[in-house]
């Protein structure tokens, strides 16, 4: 039997300014109020306010993420983010292959297992993001679409320490829809058979698996407590300390 520890991630997106700390530390203080969490917290804000973010968190239980990084080492690359830096900025964890990323700058699963090995490079914890889009979805190729991208985007030397997987429908994100908890568990318990058939036993069973798309505190419970799903990463509900406080109590 495997003990996971489960996750919850907070992806600011392209939001936050110097303002926003105030939210980091709503969250803080909601946390501490409370017994220890019985969950990872983790908080993912634009690059520029890694580095801020990290001093504000460094003793509490809040750790921060990266939203992407590049593949590459540190050098002529203009405006790209080496995950040695995000770790240089207190960065514990990076977020690669987010759909947004996938659509908005073409990358392939190719360009995200290049990411991860650069990011396990950094010693960052890789959360891996898949999931299909509603045309794949109408059409019924939801299981082989997330397979494709699990064979695709996971290094082989992907393993429990060094990656999280993140299944995020890209039609339950930011819409208010989301599947229902059947199709949840279908989909994270075809990822968890194909991770054990790859990876074996012991290291496939250990891999966390995140749900995202419209988690909400009034959805939070039901989704976390589906089976194989081990935790959520959330878009808008992160960015108010108290909608996201409220989705980590499905874990108190
Ligand atoms: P929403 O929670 O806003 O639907 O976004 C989910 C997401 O994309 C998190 O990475």
């Amino acid at each position: 039997m495997t003990n996971r520890r489960p996750i919850v991630a907070g992806n600011w997106k392209m939001n936050g300014l110097r303002g926003s700390k105030a939210e980091i530390e709503a969250l803080i203080a909601a946390l501490s109020a409370r017994p220890a969490n019985a969950c990872d917290v983790v908080i993912a804000p634009p690059f520029t306010l890694v580095a801020d973010f990290s001093s504000t968190c460094a003793s509490s239980p809040v750790e921060i993420a990266g939203q992407d990084c590049s593949a590459l080492a540190p050098g002529a690359h203009t405006g790209d983010v080496a995950a040695s830096m995000l770790a240089d900025a207190g960065a514990t964890a990076v977020i690669v292959g987010h759909s947004e990323r996938r659509q908005d700058h073409r990358e392939t699963d190719e360009d995200v297992n290049a990411k991860a090995l650069a990011a396990y490079e950094a010693g960052l914890t890789t959360i891996i993001c898949v999931g299909e889009t509603e045309p794949e979805r109408d059409r019924g190729a939801t299981l082989d679409v997330v397979n494709g991208q699990l064979a695709g985007s996971l290094p082989d030397s992907a393993d429990s320490s060094n990656t999280v997987v993140a299944y995020e429908p890209v039609w339950a994100i930011g819409t208010g829809r989301t599947p229902t908890a059947d199709d949840v568990a279908k989909v994270h318990a075809t990822m968890r058979e194909t991770l054990v058939a790859r990876f074996g036993d012991e290291v496939g069973n250990g891999f966390r698996l995140l749900y995202g798309g419209s988690v909400k505190p009034a959805n939070a419970a039901e989704l976390m407590g589906v089976a194989d799903v081990d935790g959520a990463l959330v878009g808008g509900a992160s960015l108010k300390a108290v909608d996201f406080d409220g989705i980590i109590d499905a874990y108190r």
